[in-house]
């Protein structure tokens, strides 16, 4: 279907100047692999000097506002990430649903914010170990999608990640038919919401516990168009094989 896999990694809160060197070395992976489109979604405060080394790699923030500007002490909006250097955002990461209650409306209005200055979008979406055991895992992830997507989506600013929580920072993955079995659901969504010829070109990244020895094996799934990788991704030597088994 001519996707091009996509491999971010989200350093959450994590990373300063001194981890620089890793995000030189992680770009120079990066261009070693140029089938690949590799990002990082560093701290705002990394945003401006990872972007001078970071190669072939592309940098991205981890949040925006969903507003333009305002009375939001602490927040950023899209566009302040954009001018420090960010070509990327991360909305709606699990993280961010539960510590700051951000709800799928919220997320929405985060990702047209962030289209309207110029960003493109990994909006995240994933359900908890309550819901996947109770048998509602694709129900909930659905509903999610169908809150948190923005107006006019479309495959050239957005992209999906499905990381179920209870595998985040874990070491526990889905199964492989779990894993295909909600990405091939979140397609077929799509596909209804955005007519088939859109749907059809955005990407789905895994997420949860990816490392270099799962990722190949995850990549290689119908509808798993790449990776959203947390702790593999702080260092070159862990990211890199990830980078390499997407290519
Ligand atoms: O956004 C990526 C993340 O939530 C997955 O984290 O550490 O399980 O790869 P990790």
């Amino acid at each position: 279907m001519g996707r091009r896999k996509l491999v971010v990694g989200n350093w959450k809160m994590n990373g300063l100047r001194a981890q620089l060197g890793e995000v030189e070395a992680i770009g120079r992976a990066a261009g070693e692999h140029p089938a690949v489109e590799v990002g990082l979604c560093v701290p705002a405060t990394l945003i401006e000097p990872a972007r001078a080394v970071a190669g072939a790699a592309f940098i991205g923030a981890q949040d925006c506002h969903g507003a333009r500007s305002g009375a939001h002490t602490g927040c950023l909006s899209a566009e302040m990430v954009r001018e420090a250097g960010a070509g990327w955002v991360i909305v709606g990461h699990s993280e961010r649903r539960t510590d700051q209650h951000e709800s799928s409306a919220d997320v929405a209005a985060k990702a047209l914010a962030a289209r309207e200055a110029g960003l493109k979008v990994i909006l995240c979406l994933g359900e908890s170990l309550d819901t996947r055991d109770g048998g509602k895992a694709l129900d909930f992830v659905l509903e999610q999608l169908a809150r948190s997507l923005p107006e006019g989506a479309g495959a050239d600013w957005l992209s999906i990640a499905y990381e179920p929580i209870w595998a985040i920072g874990t070491g526990r993955i889905p199964t492989m038919e779990q894993i295909e079995e909600m990405h091939g659901a979140i397609r077929g969504a799509l596909r209804e919401a955005l007519g088939a010829d859109a749907a059809d070109g955005v990407r789905i990244l895994y997420g949860g516990s990816v490392n270099a020895g799962n990722a190949a094996d995850i990549f290689a799934l119908p509808d798993v168009d790449g990776g959203l990788v947390g702790g593999a991704s702080l260092k070159a030597e862990s990211f890199a094989p990830i980078i390499a088994a997407a290519a």
